[in-house]
């Protein structure tokens, strides 16, 4: 019985887990896909884009919530220094493959 009740809260613990942000996206991928279809803007600062790893440029963006940053990524987003293409112009990509790119990002600019 013990061992029942010790198992369902090593459950809970690791869904727990899996629930909190930071791992509810895949950064792996998401690294991978900013390299391939993010980087060529996000890398250099081309057309007004926020630097990967810039704090400064994405503490206001990140305090905005990951769900915002998301949805802009995804469905395009004009700002006031330039324009975020919808899907970074890549429209095979799904949100969820933007959600691990936009989670990466955040992680560098924290
Ligand atoms: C053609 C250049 C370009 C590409 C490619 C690009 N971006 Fe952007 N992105 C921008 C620019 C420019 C901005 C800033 C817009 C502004 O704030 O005026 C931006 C802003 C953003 C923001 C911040 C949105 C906000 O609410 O502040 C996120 C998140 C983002 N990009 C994610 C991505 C992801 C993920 C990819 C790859 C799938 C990507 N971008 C590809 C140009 C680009």
């Amino acid at each position: 019985m013990s061992r029942i009740i010790s198992t369902a809260i090593c459950a809970l613990f690791v869904c727990s887990i899996c629930s909190s942000v930071a791992s509810a996206h895949d950064l792996a991928a998401g690294k991978a896909l900013f390299d391939a279809s993010c980087s060529a803007c996000h890398k250099t600062g081309l057309l007004g884009a926020p630097k990967l790893g810039d704090k400064a440029a994405w503490a206001p963006r990140i305090a905005q919530g990951l769900d915002v940053l998301i949805s802009h990524a995804d469905n395009g987003f004009s700002g006031k220094v330039g324009a975020m293409p919808a899907k970074g112009g890549n429209s095979k990509l799904t949100t969820a493959e933007i959600g691990n790119a936009v989670a990466y990002i955040a992680e560098q600019g924290k």
